[in-house]
């Protein structure tokens, strides 16, 4: 498809089939995602996918309210995608890159991350995201980007990772669910 075809038919996928999808896909997307720019080169944002049920299933009860989950009517179709995908920023990376002696003309340095007046790593969480749902249009694949019902913090703790790092929300990505003719 052509770029421009990519971006302008790229939709979000709300009902997904819950057929694996290729690891060479996967891959495809993932080095899309981490092709992004980021601030300084710091490279302060990893994309955490998670495959196995275990771990989707933790995910969602991490991520999610009961209630939303149980409620089926718009849960389902997401649920059943059978790839989550993370991004996962390290500010504390971004602090330290800005620190750096090539950075002390730049005005973020020696801020702290709460001083930051654009927080850099999730602007490159953002980008990230966005490469992805373009590669995932691009690979006919549906995604869907949303939002965390828990604070970022309690999600990734949740899945092993440091209380410093933040998330902006997370990908869901399949196969869209075939419609039939009762839909
Ligand atoms: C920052 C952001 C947060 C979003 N959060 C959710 C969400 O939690 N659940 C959801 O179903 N869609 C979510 N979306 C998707 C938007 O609703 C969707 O992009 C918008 O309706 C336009 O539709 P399209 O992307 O299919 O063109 C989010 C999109 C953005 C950019």
């Amino acid at each position: 498809m052509e770029f421009f075809d990519v971006a302008l038919r790229r939709r979000m996928t709300r009902r997904f089939d819950p057929s694996p999808i290729p690891d060479e896909a996967l891959a495809r997307l993932v080095a899309a995602g981490a092709s992004a720019p980021t601030a300084g080169k710091t490279s302060g944002v990893e994309l955490l996918v998670l495959k196995s049920p275990e771990r989707r299933a933790l995910f969602w009860d991490l991520a999610s309210d009961r209630t939303w989950r149980e409620d089926g009517q718009e849960s389902a179709g997401v649920l059943a995608a059978p790839v989550i995908i993370v991004p996962v920023a390290d500010p504390d990376a971004y602090v330290a890159r800005y620190a750096r002696p090539d950075k002390v003309s730049s005005a973020l340095a020696g801020l702290v991350a709460g001083e930051w007046p654009v927080p850099y790593w999730i602007v490159d969480a953002s980008f990230a995201v966005m490469l992805m749902l373009l590669a995932a249009a691009d690979a006919s694949l549906g995604a869907l980007f949303f939002q965390l019902h828990a604070p970022s913090q309690t999600v990734l703790a949740g899945l092993g990772l440091p209380a410093t790092r933040v998330t902006i929300g997370a990908l869901a990505v399949g196969h869209p669910a075939v419609s039939t003719p009762a839909d």
